[in-house]
């Protein structure tokens, strides 16, 4: 496997990065995580306008627009340009000796990237998940790589045989642990809106155009753990999963209990334009 660290190319087990690197004492670094086609990547430009946010409001130096180039070369080095492939891109403030405040101004960032190819499609029944207390802090629009919370809940959801948490806060769901959520109630389509308490996900925005385009109603509003509940179907959405089905909610069903017609529809959407023929070819 070939990596991208700080400007080199290069196997994976020669990518070192120091003990002192802020990602790594501080969890002081921003990701992102976009998909490709065959080198084609999915709303390209909302990723990099994501990781720029993240940069700014983490006061790190870097151009976001390193990372095309980057996930072309990762893509190519790899042999995953006639592939279905992910590439994963981290910023951190580098590496200096441990101190809260920020270091001399000189000091480089980190600059990391690897390129996989993307997870099979989950199952076609459906997910379960748990509920849980989300724990993250008040900056959750950031795509920060602090993602303890996000861990412990996405582990809990696995002991409890389910494929992931949904993060509730004063009573709403707000999103899983690595996916936004959605729901279906009488044909409007609910998810909450973009802020502080959620990551704007890439997903999210096209599967809202995409509904929208085909004349569905939907309401950027939060939903409670009860509107839930009553949902005829709710659904996550993510660069992995495009949409996809929860049946079961702690044990309860939703709706009647199987993937419901609105996340399959978006999920047909958002799969065949990321595959679509652009009509022209790659130079
Ligand atoms: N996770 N919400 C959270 C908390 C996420 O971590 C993610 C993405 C999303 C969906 O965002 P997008 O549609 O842009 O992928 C929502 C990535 C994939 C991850 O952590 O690996």
């Amino acid at each position: 496997m070939i990596v991208y660290l700080n400007g080199d190319l290069l196997p994976r087990e020669q990518a070192k990065i120091s003990p002192d690197d802020r990602g790594f004492l501080f969890g002081d670094a921003i990701y992102e995580v976009a998909r490709f086609w065959r080198g084609r990547p999915f709303h390209l430009e909302e990723h990099l306008d994501r990781m720029r946010e993240g940069l700014a409001a983490l006061r790190i130096r870097v151009d976001a627009g390193f990372y095309p180039d980057v996930a072309q070369r990762l893509l190519a080095a790899n042999g995953f340009l006639e592939s279905d492939a992910i590439v994963y891109a981290q910023v951190s403030r580098g590496a200096a000796p441990r101190s809260h405040y920020f270091p001399p101004a000189e000091t480089p960032p980190t600059v990391y990237a690897f390129a996989r190819l993307s997870d099979p499609p989950p199952a076609p029944q459906g997910g379960r998940a748990i509920l849980a207390d989300d724990e993250r802090w008040s900056r959750c629009d950031i795509k920060s790589v602090m993602l303890l919370p996000n861990v412990l809940a996405a582990q809990r959801a696995r002991d409890a045989g389910a494929m992931d948490a949904i993060l509730v806060r004063d009573g709403l769901a707000l999103e899983g642990t690595k996916a936004n959520l959605f729901c279906v109630s009488g044909g409007v389509i609910r998810t909450a809106p973009n802020g502080p308490r959620i990551l704007p996900g890439v997903t999210r925005g096209a599967a809202i155009a995409a509904a929208r385009a085909i004349g569905r109603t939907v309401e950027e509003r939060a939903f409670t753990v009860e509107e839930m509940f009553g949902a005829d179907e709710v659904f996550f959405a993510s660069t992995t999963l495009w949409t996809y089905s929860l049946v079961q909610i702690e044990g309860r069903a939703i709706g009647d209990g199987q993937p419901g017609p609105v996340a399959a529809q978006l999920c047909e959407v958002l799969s065949s334009d990321f595959t679509r023929d652009p009509g022209f070819t790659r130079g």
